[in-house]
């Protein structure tokens, strides 16, 4: 496993703007925070243009693409006003998630395997205008083989389930979870597609996943805006690069940074 390279850190910036919007101004600005993260050492910038715009917003988006010198993964929900938006913006990457109008956060995974009709032209339009396809999934054997039938690029393995477990503290739960993780993303490397995984990543939770050689990228958001509010966005991006750089060292036998 030597030699295997650094994990890619996207930063997802939603919840900046869900501070802002909370005062209706235009302080905290999330685009500041991801000019920031770039400074700090961020390799991308994530945000998720939700159908009620309650966090980022169409001009939000926009600006991320044209004012920050990296990478923008633009999650959204599979729709057709949705894929012509990033048809306008042209995002490196959309990260294509379920939505419910009711839910906090992303719940569940993408059902790639139940909505395959639905979801094959937007996927092709998508990749037509250049941009990256990922699938927001379970790692569950059947969704991972339909993301490659659709032709995703990526796949995004939801590790909320799986975080939860372990701030619960619901061991057997954490570890068939874990388990689940790593066979989903062994079997997405050996199809083909680039692993990512998010959702509810802290240090810890972090640095375990990232020891999996096959992930590529973790995005991560709700805990990084958190923890700056009591160290300061930058020492939060900072502590995170090394969590995830000891744990992709501890996994490649010491080679790997
Ligand atoms: N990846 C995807 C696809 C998501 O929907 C989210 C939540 O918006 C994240 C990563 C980041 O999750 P969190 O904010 O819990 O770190």
């Amino acid at each position: 496993m030597a030699g295997i390279k650094p994990v890619r850190l996207g930063v997802n910036v939603d919840h900046v703007a869900t501070v802002r919007n909370a005062r209706g101004g235009i302080h905290p600005d999330p685009v500041r925070a991801a000019a920031l993260a770039r400074a700090a050492g961020a390799d991308g910038i994530t945000a998720h243009l939700r159908e009620d715009r309650r966090h980022i917003r169409d001009a939000d988006m926009a600006r991320l693409k044209a004012e920050v010198d990296l990478p923008l993964n633009f999650e959204m929900a599979a729709t057709d006003e949705m894929v012509a938006i990033a048809e306008t913006i042209r995002p490196n990457a959309c990260c294509l998630v379920p939505e419910r109008r009711e839910e906090r956060t992303t719940e569940g995974g993408l059902d790639a395997a139940g909505q395959a009709g639905e979801l094959a032209p937007r996927i092709a339009r998508l990749k037509a205008a250049g941009i990256r396809v990922s699938l927001f999934i379970a790692a569950e054997e059947r969704q991972i083989a339909a993301a490659r039938a659709l032709g995703a690029d990526i796949v995004e393995l939801h590790t909320g389930a799986w975080c939860d477990a372990v701030a619960e503290g619901r061991q057997g739960a954490a570890d068939a979870e874990f388990a689940r993780l790593q066979a989903g993303a062994r079997q997405a490397a050996g199809l083909g597609l680039e692993v990512h995984a998010g959702h509810g990543l802290d240090f810890e939770t972090a640095a375990q996943i990232a020891a999996f050689p096959e992930i590529v990228e973790l995005n991560i958001g709700h805990f990084l805006v958190g923890e700056a509010i009591f160290i300061g966005l930058e020492a939060a991006i900072d502590t995170m690069r090394a969590a995830i750089a000891a744990g992709r060292k501890a996994a490649s036998g010491g080679a790997a940074a």
